[in-house]
């Protein structure tokens, strides 16, 4: 077995050429639905809303469509459905449209709302002329044409910003009984209608063919974004002339650039921008999925289709929503601003909770560190080397031969003594745990997953059999109550010897990756579990992996949740970082975007492609710094370095055959270059987590495009190797060999914008670009004038070890001489935050004072105080300041340095448990 094993890295891992097998994955037309609907362009919808039968109560607005055959003479009706409209809170609608009665229930996606949506209000407006106008608490109108359908949704001007089937492409297909009368021979003899194969791949679909599409136009809307995960650009480009966006959870071995192909993450969730507005609309839907795009603003949209479908208007996207199966559900959110679609998107979705403080320092990782010996030895490299480091990771091998939960006995016969050794230094551990179980005969979870059925079935209702890392595996079906339950149990200490509060889990391969499997994933005919309901026997018993396929990897972590959360009795907060990514991922786990290659491409890539996420909701973003394939040349190791030490998950990590590659196995040059770029980043610990606690309350995203803060600044939509750290720091890592100088866009021209070159305090005015001079220790980063960020400069081993290290406050000016910034405070691991056990202060500057006010009656025993202020940007040096806490008045000592515009204020020592003030005379 082990051998086999061995033998499938090798194949796997070993490629000459570095690039993607396309041949292992489909293309839209190898896709049977995706094929099918692409083709289906009906002048005219057929589907039609019977007026009579609309019903408002509440929030819901219900009623009947149908699909009506114009080509017969009578217009028979062909099929009924259910429309169900929803207001809900914060601008949202809510569209489903489903089967007015299946054959069997229809596919719901499961667990990517947090919690049910909470209603609005809504008000039937009026009913003539064919169509029907209802309204939102907000204003927000929605028209729906009676025939053909069509919901045209209006913002608070009453101008059309979302059009669904303008373009008559919403589809349905109904559910059919095979080999029953004539009706259905039709459809039975649609090539693919009852299966499909892929190279020697069978899919059986039982229940045949079960699409669902629609069609989305945003009118004057001159860019769109989101649906996460693909490698190309930030604003997503027209696909008439290629592939559309796949939406499908794939581990996609040496996956490629600028590719709308699908890889490990799917967010099916879109954005529209111009200056008019920006709206969004979450397709609720977790299976196989592809999407359409045309900009009309496109020079490569042809001028003939502009003027048929805009009448000449170049200001319009469309997009087209195709899934493999499920109802048509989506909510459409209605903005108008960036700020506003982003968070209506996580008000649905939920928010990433606020992480333990570690798991936003530096991560170690390496598949392998190959015993104790080598985890030890490294981790004394960070000290000796004077390099700060939080997390150690193991992967795969530390397993007693790929058996989670179990370490091998040989390599790492004493796991505690290992993670002790590490936390004595305020380190911790992250430890691999794959959602693929070693069918070995004697491995407890084996044993007990086949006894009490926990595993996902094939079509035969057997345990389904693939092959992974272990070889022979099967997989825990997460929709099933009783998995979760037993799976939780495998978390506690006790059942996991070795780990403590202080090892946190990584679950890799959870797409499913199956590496005999089509796609490399699962057969989509496989069986999950499906809560027993009256009646609902044979196919209508269980739901097919084809239906839950992208919210699997979802189900896995949440499993993981649940476990890591019950191990201390919801007294830590876990750290989870997941491949695969859905809709809700954010609530549970950080992600990576997988397996990058040591080129310069994938460094520049990573940027547009977590930015991406982060508008999707999943701010904690990384790449592997490095690159996890190939070996990067000492410039290369430096930029990533750089780069990753600004994005929200820094993790280094490498594939088990390339070169060893802590920073100290470089020249003594680099090192002192990466240790420069990881102290950095430790010196703005403080500010990434009061940006993540912030997120956690108004769920916008931690790393912003530019466009979200300048919504009317059309240079802005295009730019995604630039973003803005909340709306305070600007960062442009440089992703370029052997360049001396990058171009920088600072925007903002408007607001007069300030921006400081957090090196230099140099002042740009925003005008757009800059040329920024770049040697190889320079990374480009701005703070934004009118800001206060909070740093930490004391160097230490890890990030625990700061806790009580003073502050120093960095005010930078804007046009008006002043500043405000916010800091939050706990002890960085518990849930006491919960119970007020916190610090929410916001600071502010401006002429005659810097305050400090604490904004929730919150408390958190802090012994942190501020060591030093800097100021940048004053007009005039204040003559003297003084400090008023509490009684106390102190006078404090300042020097004034650059150009006399920078003030720094030596040891204030204001302490961060209560307000305080300093005045400034002149
Ligand atoms: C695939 C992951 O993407 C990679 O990071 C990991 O090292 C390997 N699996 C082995 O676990």
């Amino acid at each position: 077995m082990r051998l086999i094993n061995i033998a499938l890295v090798v194949v796997l891992t070993v490629h000459s050429t570095f690039s993607v097998d396309k041949n292992n994955f489909k293309t839209c037309e190898q896709s049977g639905f995706c094929k099918r609907l692409r083709n289906l362009k009906p002048e005219k919808s057929q589907y039609s809303l019977n007026l009579d039968s609309v019903f408002v109560h509440g929030n819901v607005l219900s009623a009947e469509v149908i699909t009506v055959n114009h080509d017969t003479e009578n217009k028979n009706v062909l099929w009924h459905y259910a429309l169900k409209l929803s207001a809900l809170v914060d601008g949202t609608f809510r569209v489903e449209i489903d089967e007015a009665e299946p054959l069997y229930p229809r596919y719901r996606t499961q667990l990517s709302l947090d919690g049910e949506p909470k209603p609005d209000s809504l008000k039937l407006v009026s009913k003539e002329n064919g169509q029907i106008t209802v309204s939102n608490s907000q204003g927000y109108k929605v028209v729906i044409r009676a025939e053909p359908l069509k919901f045209t949704f209006l913002d608070k001007n009453g101008e059309e910003a979302v059009v669904l089937n303008d373009n008559a492409q919403l589809f349905v297909e109904p559910l059919r009984v095979k080999n029953s009368g004539d009706e259905e021979n039709a459809v039975e003899s649609d090539e693919g209608a009852w299966s499909e194969s892929f190279k020697s791949h069978h899919d059986s679909k039982p229940r045949g063919n079960e699409a669902v599409s629609l069609d989305v136009a945003f009118p004057d809307a001159d860019q769109v974004y989101g649906i996460p995960e693909h490698t190309d650009k930030l604003n997503l480009a027209t696909t008439t002339s290629g592939e559309p966006y796949r939406l499908y959870n794939l581990d996609v071995f040496e996956f490629e650039l600028d590719s709308r192909m699908a890889i490990y993450g799917a967010i099916p969730v879109l954005y529209a921008h111009g200056s008019k507005r920006t709206v969004g609309v979450f397709w609720h839907n977790s299976a196989e999925t592809w999407v359409d795009i045309v900009n009309y603003g496109d020079e490569t949209v042809v001028g003939s289709l502009v003027n048929l479908v805009t009448g000449g208007q170049k200001r319009r996207v469309d997009a087209r929503l195709m899934s493999e199966s499920g109802i048509v559900d989506v909510f459409v959110m209605m903005g108008d601003r960036p700020s506003d679609v982003f968070r209506q998107y996580t008000k649905l979705t939920g928010v990433a909770p606020l992480p333990p403080r570690f798991s936003l320092a530096y991560h170690q990782s390496r598949w392998n560190y190959v015993d104790e010996a080598d985890v030890r030895a490294v981790d004394e490299g960070f000290d000796e080397h004077d390099v700060p480091a939080d997390v150690l990771w193991l992967d795969i091998e530390y397993t007693d031969g790929k058996k989670y939960f179990t370490w091998d006995p040989i390599k790492f016969p004493h796991p505690a003594e290992m993670v002790a050794n590490l936390t004595a230094k305020g380190r911790k551990m992250v430890v691999i745990i794959d959602p693929h179980i070693k069918r070995e005969a004697g491995y407890f979870l084996h044993e007990d997953a086949t006894e009490m059925g926990l595993y996902v079935k094939n079509k035969d209702g057997k345990d389904y059999d693939g092959w992974c890392w272990p070889g022979s595996s099967s997989y825990l079906d997460f929709f099933n109550p009783a998995v979760i339950k037993y799976y939780t149990e495998r978390y506690k200490f006790q059942n996991f010897p070795g780990t403590s509060k202080d090892v946190h889990i990584w679950n890799d391969m959870n797409e499913p990756s199956v590496f005999n499997g089509p796609e490399i994933t699962m057969p989509k005919d496989c069986r999950h579990y499906k809560s027993p309901q009256d009646g609902e026997e044979g196919i209508a018993s269980f739901w097919e992996h084809r239906h839950v396929h992208n919210e699997y990897g979802l189900s896995y972590i949440k499993g993981t949740h649940e476990g890591m959360m019950a191990r201390t009795d919801a007294h830590y907060r876990p750290f989870i970082l997941s491949r695969a990514v859905f809709a809700g991922t954010q609530r549970f786990a950080a992600v990576w975007t997988g397996d990058n290659m040591a080129e310069w491409g994938f460094l520049a890539a990573s940027v547009p492609m977590c930015l991406s996420l982060a508008t999707a909701g999943v701010s904690f973003c990384g790449s592997d710094v490095g690159g996890f394939f190939k070996y990067p040349d000492a410039e290369l190791m430096t930029r990533w370095y750089q780069a990753g030490a600004f994005q929200a998950f820094f993790r280094a990590h490498s594939h088990i055959e390339t070169k060893r590659r802590e920073p100290w196995l470089y020249d003594a040059t680099t090192l002192a270059r990466i240790r420069d770029a990881v102290r950095r980043r430790y010196a703005l610990l403080d500010f990434w987590y009061t940006l993540f606690y912030e997120h956690s309350i108004d769920g916008l995203p931690v790393t912003r495009p530019l466009f979200q803060q300048y919504p009317q600044e059309q240079q802005t939509y295009t730019i995604d190797n630039t973003y803005l750290l909340g709306d305070k720091l600007l960062v442009s890592p440089v992703v370029e060999a052997g360049v001396s100088s990058v171009k920088v866009y600072l925007p903002g021209r408007e607001r007069r914008e300030l921006w400081y070159d957090v090196d230099t305090f140099q002042q740009h005015s925003a005008n757009g670009h800059i040329h920024q001079d770049v040697n190889i220790g320079k990374i480009p980063v701005y703070q934004r004038g009118g800001t206060i960020i909070p740093r930490k400069e004391r160097v230490r081993r890890s990030s625990t070890l700061m806790t009580n290290d003073p502050y120093t406050l960095l005010a930078a000016l804007d046009v008006n001489g002043t500043a405000e910034g916010t800091l939050y405070i706990d002890d960085g691991e518990t849930f006491d935050y919960k119970s007020n056990k916190y610090i929410y202060a916001k600071i502010t500057f401006s002429p005659d004072a810097m305050t400090y006010k604490l904004q929730n009656n919150a408390h958190y025993p802090t012994r942190t105080w501020v060591e030093r202020i800097v100021v940048a940007g004053i007009k005039t040096a204040p003559k003297s300041a003084q400090l008023i806490q509490g009684e106390s008045r102190s006078a404090l000592h300042m020097t004034i340095h650059r150009g006399n515009d920078v003030l720094v204020v030596r040891k204030p020592g204001a302490k961060m448990a209560a307000d305080w003030e300093i005045r400034f005379t002149y």
